[in-house]
């Protein structure tokens, strides 16, 4: 019995412990500055860096004209290392020709503290308008049905996208960036960068050579297909946070 006690003791310290230290981690995980990183998104920084929201609108949504990706509700830490992979040509912008010059005139704690301010914007999700982007001529438009199958399942040779970027790309933290909702154009010049894959080309900067591998497995209707679901893909299903109704894909 007083055993059974001490050890009841113990797991309440030990939770008591948690308790109080994991509200203190996080605040350190994040230590950007917001103030300063609004700063920065907003009007830039001398001659070097301009506004991000010239090129990432003002609400972080990202824009298919411009080519550039929705930064908004993306996972921090994989935004901290895209711009740390920019800062040491880890990753090209072969887009715009522009990341890894900003990324190289921050410094580390700057490039924190704008992430920092990305994580405050929560403008409500937005994809891309593929009827517009249809219409106007630009790109090609795939599959949505088909893209979802590939998502969820993947398809011969191809490992399903879900297995690392979670359900309909809704990312599965850390390491493992947000898909859903991402802008088309965007995408599908990921993809393209993976699987040309290398440093030159872009994208060479996954861990392990996981989506280079992915990307390498896939055909040019493979990517149209899963970009065009992967942008309209909601973050949240109603009623059900954990899975989408059948039907909506
Ligand atoms: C001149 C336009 C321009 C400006 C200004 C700009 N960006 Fe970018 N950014 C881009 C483009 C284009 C890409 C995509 C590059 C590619 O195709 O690989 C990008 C990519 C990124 C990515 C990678 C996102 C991902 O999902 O992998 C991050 C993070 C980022 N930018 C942050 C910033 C921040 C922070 C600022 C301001 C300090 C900024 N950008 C300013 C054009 C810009
Ligand atoms: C084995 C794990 C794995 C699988 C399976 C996988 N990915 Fe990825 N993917 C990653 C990792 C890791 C990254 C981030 C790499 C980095 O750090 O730059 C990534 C990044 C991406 C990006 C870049 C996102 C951005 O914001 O720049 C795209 C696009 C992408 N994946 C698409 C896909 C698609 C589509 C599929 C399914 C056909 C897929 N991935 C399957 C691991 C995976």
């Amino acid at each position: 019995m007083r055993y059974l006690m001490s050890a009841v003791g113990a797991v309440a310290v030990f939770t008591m412990t948690l308790i109080v230290s994991v509200p203190v981690q996080a605040e350190n995980f994040l230590a950007g500055d917001i103030v300063n990183g609004r700063k920065i998104f907003t009007q830039g920084k001398g001659d070097a860096v301009p506004a991000c929201q010239s090129c990432h609108g003002v609400d972080g949504m990202g824009q298919d004209d411009m080519g550039t990706p929705r930064l908004a509700h993306q996972v921090f830490t994989y935004e901290l290392k895209q711009l740390t992979d920019f800062a040491n040509d880890k990753r090209i912008d072969n887009t715009l020709d522009a990341m890894n010059g900003i990324a190289k005139a921050l410094t580390a704690q700057e490039r924190r503290d704008v992430i920092t301010y990305v994580e405050s914007l929560k403008t409500p999700f937005l994809g891309s308008d593929l009827r517009a982007l249809k219409a106007a001529g630009d790109v090609k438009i795939g599959d949505r049905a088909r893209g979802a199958m590939i998502v969820e399942y993947g398809a011969e040779g191809i490992i399903s996208c879900k297995s690392c970027h979670g359900f309909h790309g809704r990312s599965a933290g850390r390491m493992f960036p947000m898909l859903g909702g991402q802008r088309y154009v965007y995408l599908l010049n990921q993809l393209h960068a993976w699987k040309n894959g290398t440093v030159a080309d872009g994208r060479a900067n996954d861990p392990r050579g996981m989506m280079r591998k992915v990307a390498k497995s896939m055909s040019e209707k493979d990517m149209l297909d899963v970009a065009s679901f992967l942008t309209g893909a909601l973050p949240y299903t109603i009623g059900n946070p954990m899975a989408p109704p059948r039907g909506t894909d």
